[in-house]
């Protein structure tokens, strides 16, 4: 074996044993953990840690977001899935927050719009009085609603007391009013949305939206699931704008994702 061949093998084997060493004991970042003694869910990473390489995910999702063009001032996203429990809500909750931060002091509402199962309270450890389905169906005003949990720029809005026809509650001309005030108050409003194949219900948010991200699950939405519910969406004339893939598992150590 030449000298220069010695050497490569050498530095190569050193630089081996020294991510080696590195990674030994080190607590990954992938794996979501609970920081100090917060009450929120540890699944809401950029609450709790902005240098995460998770973190850095939703800020390029934010970046991509910014580029889109809408005709309105302020924009209104649904975020949905094509079955449940694929990280829609998650993936809206990190999102919201990205937006709120990094934002030039735009304003961001998250309105938690899966009447039946809404879990954005769960994550963030609060018992709203009210939400959407309260306001959809009593004649108060929006902001009586409105929660803050220590973001600023970021308002956030419960789903309310299980309502027997969410659906029809959300086309109705209250819904229209109620995103029509949402407007003129935020930049950017957010619905965290049922999934697509059973519910009728983000095709009607969706319609009215400037469009909607569908979170798809790695591993697990079928192929089939996916263009049903791209289609589902279609016919009712709301705009999918992207795809979010949730649940990816790398295999990499996350020192080498980190550079700041
Ligand atoms: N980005 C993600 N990567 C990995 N797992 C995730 C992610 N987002 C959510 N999950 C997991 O999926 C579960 C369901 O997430 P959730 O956001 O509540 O789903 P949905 O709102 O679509 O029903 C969570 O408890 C969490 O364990
Ligand atoms: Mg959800």
């Amino acid at each position: 074996m030449g000298k220069i061949t010695e050497a490569l093998k050498k530095a190569a084997q050193e630089r081996l044993a020294h991510i080696e060493k590195k990674t030994a004991g080190i607590e990954r970042d992938f794996v979501v953990k609970r920081m100090g003694d917060s009450k929120i869910d540890p699944h809401i990473v950029t609450f709790f840690d902005t240098r995460s390489p998770i973190s850095e995910q939703y800020r390029i999702l934010k970046t991509n977001i910014l580029s889109l063009k809408t005709n309105n001032r302020s924009k209104v996203f649904v975020i949905s899935s094509s079955i449940h429990s694929e990280g829609k809500t998650v993936t809206a909750l990190n999102l919201a927050i990205t937006l709120a931060r990094d934002l030039d002091n735009k304003k961001v509402l998250l309105v938690d719009a899966d009447m039946r199962k809404g879990k954005v309270a769960k994550y963030l450890n609060i018992q709203p009085e009210s939400g959407l389905s309260d306001l959809l169906t009593n004649d108060i005003a929006f902001e009586s609603s409105v929660f803050n949990f220590g973001v600023s720029n970021l308002d956030v809005i419960a789903a309310g007391k299980i309502p027997h026809n969410p659906a029809e509650l959300l086309a109705s001309n209250k819904m229209k009013n109620l995103i029509a005030a949402f407007r003129t108050k935020y930049d950017y409003i957010l619905f965290d949305a049922p999934p697509v194949i059973p519910l009728t219900d983000p095709q009607v948010l969706g319609a009215q939206s400037d469009g909607v991200f569908l979170v798809v699950q790695a591993g697990r939405t079928q192929r089939g699931a996916l263009a049903h519910a791209q289609s589902l969406l279609l016919q009712a004339e709301a705009k999918i704008l992207g795809f979010i893939l949730t649940g990816i598992r790398y295999h990499i150590p996350e020192y080498i994702y980190r550079y700041l």
